[in-house]
């Protein structure tokens, strides 16, 4: 039987999870997601309507979780590591399960050791031995390399490339088509600009950019 599951967040990698999770489907002998719909504080009403054009409802605030099934598995829809932290808080208080999502264009090494909440799009590759908190989002054709420590909420942008060894610290954002050299350390909070390449530790919440990235 499939599991209903709920995205949060209408807005577009929201819709792109609604993707994945119809991928995850089409891919299986039993679908194991039955897409039950969307909810958000505040869509835009473009948003809200391209949301219901997935083919699922939109049910309303983060609120309408506490009306569903205790069951109801959710998945957060929203790209930017630090507004994940925020909305995962607040899901936290209706006890809703994390679904963990792969998209069947995607590879994960079998020995990954992962928090609920995992989602990693097309193309994206996981290696061997990485250890990831909650909610890690590995984007389209994103690379997380062998033995990586990555914390909870940590995003790797589209195309972004991080080293064997390397260590992300809590809601650690990697942006598209950013390189993290082996063995480095992102602390928490800190942004890599697009198309960086990181040669030395990134201190928490600071922004890097550039090739080196400074
Ligand atoms: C690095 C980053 C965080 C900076 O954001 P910001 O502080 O709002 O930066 P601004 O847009 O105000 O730009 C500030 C300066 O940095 C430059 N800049 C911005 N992003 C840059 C980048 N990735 N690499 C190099 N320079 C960059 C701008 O050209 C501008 O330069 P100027 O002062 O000489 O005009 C952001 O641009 C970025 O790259 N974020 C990652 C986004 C991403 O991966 N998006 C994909 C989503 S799927």
């Amino acid at each position: 039987m499939s599991l209903d599951l709920v995205v949060v967040g209408c807005g577009g990698h929201g819709r792109e999870i609604a993707q994945i999770v119809a991928a995850v489907n089409e891919s299986a002998a039993r679908p194991p997601w039955r897409l039950a719909g969307f909810v958000d504080d505040d869509p835009s009403e473009s948003n809200r309507k391209r949301a219901e054009a997935c083919g699922a409802p939109f049910l309303g605030t983060l609120a309408a979780l506490g009306q569903l099934p205790p069951e109801t598995h959710v998945v957060i829809g929203v790209g930017d590591p630090r507004v994940r932290q925020k909305v995962a808080a607040r899901i936290d208080t209706y006890r809703r399960p994390a679904a963990s999502l792969v998209h069947p264009d995607a590879t994960v090494g079998p020995d990954l050791v992962s928090a609920e909440g995992l989602v990693v799009f097309a193309g994206g590759r996981i290696t061997t031995n990485v250890t990831a908190g909650r909610h890690l989002h590995v984007n389209q054709n994103a690379t997380l390399a062998h033995d990586c420590v990555v914390g909870d909420y940590v995003s790797l942008h589209p195309l972004a490339a991080v080293s064997g060894d390397c260590r992300l610290g809590t809601a650690a954002l990697i942006g598209a088509g950013a390189v993290v050299l082996q063995g480095l350390r992102v602390g928490a909070g800190a942004t890599v600009g697009a198309g960086a390449c990181v040669v030395r530790d990134v201190p928490a919440r600071t922004v890097v950019k550039g090739v080196p990235a400074r």
